[in-house]
């Protein structure tokens, strides 16, 4: 399958130059939900990505956010979303990618169960940065590897996050935000879930959290996190599949210290009290940094 990875980068560089015409000459925007567009791009990149698939792996299944759904009962599968961050996209704020993630189901697996993640690919096609990850095979950033941050706690990170586009309404995800922004050096909500798990991935991010994400969101960041030596799991450090709905992701050493705070929140416990810029400073000289 040593072919996987440099046909995944060629299909999502070339999807990625069709975005960055679209976003150059400005796109038609439609609504799927209340807030959660989808634009001409959207589709045209899911169609590119889709024959060119085809064309290259005509065994395989393909799984799109944009609707195409063949070949799931196969050996392999490819996740695909065509463009993550459609809103920046759609204002013109400068953070989308294509994403596109393969996995191997082998006979015999039940529908709900996950195969194996065996390559990921996310492109930024404005800053021109390829994030691929093969298992076994450690994740590269434009060919050169890449490995997750060493922040050692929670209050030395900087964090991200991100708000479904449909059902804004019921996310509780502001409280957290909160949370996190109090106790950490920030929480970045950019806009692309895939960027930011590839940001985690090399180190510019030392850890993320999101709701209701879906399976195209997170399969290559998923590996890509793995494999450059991060942590990717439920909020409560459970294993994390394809079809959560929720997910955390981190350089594996800030972990522990991410879910405690999920565990306080979600009991409703007492939180650890905001400290005081002087409480802070005394404490950081207490600890000897
Ligand atoms: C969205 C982005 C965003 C995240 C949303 C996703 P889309 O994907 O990744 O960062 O917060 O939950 O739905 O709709 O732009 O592909
Ligand atoms: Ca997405
Ligand atoms: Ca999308």
């Amino acid at each position: 399958m040593a072919e996987l990875l440099p046909t995944a980068e060629s299909i999502a560089r070339e999807a990625g130059a069709l975005l960055r015409d679209f976003y150059h000459r400005g796109v038609r925007t439609e609504y799927k939900g209340d807030v959660d567009l989808v634009t001409e791009a959207d589709r045209a990149s899911e169609a590119l990505i889709g024959g060119r698939l085809r064309a290259a792996f005509p065994e395989h299944g393909i799984y799109g956010e944009e609707g195409t759904r063949e070949g799931l009962d196969g050996e392999f599968r490819w996740y695909v979303d065509p463009l993550d961050g459609t809103t920046n996209f759609a204002h013109g704020f400068p953070a989308f990618c294509v994403v596109l993630g393969c996995e191997q189901r082998h006979p015999g697996l039940a529908a709900n169960e996950d195969g194996q993640m065996i390559a990921g690919v996310i492109y930024d096609p404005l800053r021109d940065e390829m994030f691929s990850a093969a298992l076994g095979e450690g994740a590269t950033l434009n060919g050169e590897p890449i490995h997750v941050s060493c922040a050692r706690s929670l209050d030395e990170s900087l964090i991200a996050t991100g708000f479904p586009s449909n059902k804004r309404h019921k996310s509780p995800n502001v409280h957290f935000y909160q949370e996190f922004t109090l106790r950490s050096h920030g929480v970045r909500r950019a806009g692309s879930a895939a960027l930011d798990l590839a940001y985690v991935a090399c180190g510019r991010l030392d850890g993320y959290w999101e709701f209701q994400l879906n399976p195209w969101d997170t399969s290559a960041g998923y590996l890509l996190i793995e494999e450059a030596g991060g942590r990717i799991t439920h909020f409560d450090g459970s294993k994390f599949t394809l079809d959560s709905r929720e997910i955390l992701a981190s350089n594996g050493v800030i972990h522990p210290a991410m879910e405690h705070l999920f565990a306080d929140m979600f009991a409703g416990r007492n939180l650890d009290p905001i400290l005081t810029p002087a409480e802070f400073a005394a404490r950081r000289a207490a600890e000897g940094r």
